[in-house]
């Protein structure tokens, strides 16, 4: 049975978890057990968010299929680039480990991406539109470094969103975790050619990485 939340929990306790945050398909909270781990939980379709065609079969799927869902599918992405890049992911994508039973549901348990106080690091998003806290540049430089990663090792990490990625303080400078790397799996093309073509996939990376320093500087509303 799927975990049941109701939209108004984030950020507070949810049957005894402490809930790190909600994307449009899972929530993310505190693993009781260990604070250097996170449990991801698969929401209800219910408490979805709204989605075109093309998403709304993957989650019909998932339902029937657990391989098609997000925790198997982020897992999978994670261990294919693991076994292909080693401990050199470490820097660049929060580790996955496993499935794991809890009384809430299954779970997907991840490491938790953490700021030197012991608190989560927040999300880009959240540092564009909630709590501004580096300047425009640096976050496009920290974008430009992982761009630089993806297209050295041809990662095919196309979903660059700022909800994918968590930020933590390098030295003078900001550094992006990738904390979800299912895209790398679950394109939106029907003819995956960018993944089959080497320059194509280049090209890709390099336009969604552009849109995403084009949003940091429109939420942070600095020059374009
Ligand atoms: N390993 C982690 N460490 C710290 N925070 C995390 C971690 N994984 C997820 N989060 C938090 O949870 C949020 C949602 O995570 P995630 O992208 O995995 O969920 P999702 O349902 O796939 O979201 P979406 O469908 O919107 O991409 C992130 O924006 C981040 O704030
Ligand atoms: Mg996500």
């Amino acid at each position: 049975m799927l975990p049941r939340i109701h939209p108004d929990n984030d950020a507070e306790d949810w049957q005894g978890l402490q809930i790190i945050s909600r994307g449009a398909n899972r929530l993310c909270a505190r693993d009781p057990g260990d604070p250097s781990h996170c449990l991801k939980f698969e929401l209800h379709s219910s408490e979805r968010t709204r989605v075109g065609a093309r998403q709304r079969m993957r989650r019909w799927l998932a339902v029937r299929f657990p391989r098609f869902g997000e925790n198997e599918t982020e897992l999978r992405a994670y261990g294919k680039l693991r076994a292909r890049l080693g401990t050199g992911t470490n820097a660049y994508l929060a580790a996955c480990h496993g499935l794991v039973d809890t009384p809430h549901g299954r779970a997907l348990r991840c490491d938790c991406i953490l700021l030197d106080d012991g608190t989560p690091a927040p999300s880009l998003y959240r540092c564009l539109f909630d709590e501004p806290r580096y300047p425009a540049a640096m976050l496009c430089a920290a974008v430009d470094a992982f761009e630089a990663w993806l297209v050295l090792h041809e990662v095919p990490l196309f979903d660059l969103n700022a909800g994918n990625f968590v930020v933590l303080p390098h030295g003078d400078q900001a550094r992006l975790i990738c904390i979800d790397t299912k895209s790398v799996l679950s394109g939106k093309e029907i003819l995956p050619f960018s993944r089959w073509s080497r320059s194509l996939m280049r090209r890709k990376i390099e336009r969604r990485a552009q849109r995403l320093r084009q949003r940091i500087r429109a939420a942070l509303g600095e020059a374009q």
